[in-house]
């Protein structure tokens, strides 16, 4: 394993989760109609999630011997929200970090520890991007 590499793309990912739940975070507070309540209590539960995931992220990586240094710039604006374009954009979100997991995965292979670390998030973000695409199943 290339440690010095597997380190940057930790900390990568760690950029991403932490931005994805920002972006959760200010969609929850954009929903209004009868839905409101579960859609909301759906955004917190992800940003929830992706704060873990960024620490668990951040605490691999200073184990790795590695700095975590965060470097998010998200200008998040108010708009008119329609809730299935903020559904579709988490559908972005879960997608682009099961592909960085994913590609993760060909870096840790020859590690076992680390090779059962990234697989675990590869399970969760799956399971992430399901949920969201059976919200937007008619
Ligand atoms: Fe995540
Ligand atoms: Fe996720």
């Amino acid at each position: 394993m290339d440690k010095a590499k597997v380190i940057k793309k930790l900390n990568d990912m760690m950029n991403l989760e932490l931005s994805g739940a920002l972006k959760y975070v200010h969609y929850s507070l954009f929903i209004f109609g009868v839905r409101r309540k579960p859609i909301i209590e759906f955004f917190r539960e992800q940003a929830t999630e992706s704060i873990g995931h960024a620490t668990k992220l951040g605490e691999k990586i200073t184990a790795l011997g590695g700095n975590p240094s965060v470097n998010i710039t998200e200008d998040l604006k108010a708009r008119k929200i329609v809730i299935e374009q903020l559904l579709k954009e988490s559908m972005q979100i879960e997608s682009k970090a099961l592909s960085g997991y994913m590609n993760l995965l060909k870096d840790v292979e020859d590690d076992v520890v680390m090779d059962n670390f990234v697989r675990e998030f590869i399970a969760e973000e799956s399971e992430h991007l399901e949920d969201v695409e059976k919200m937007l199943r008619e």
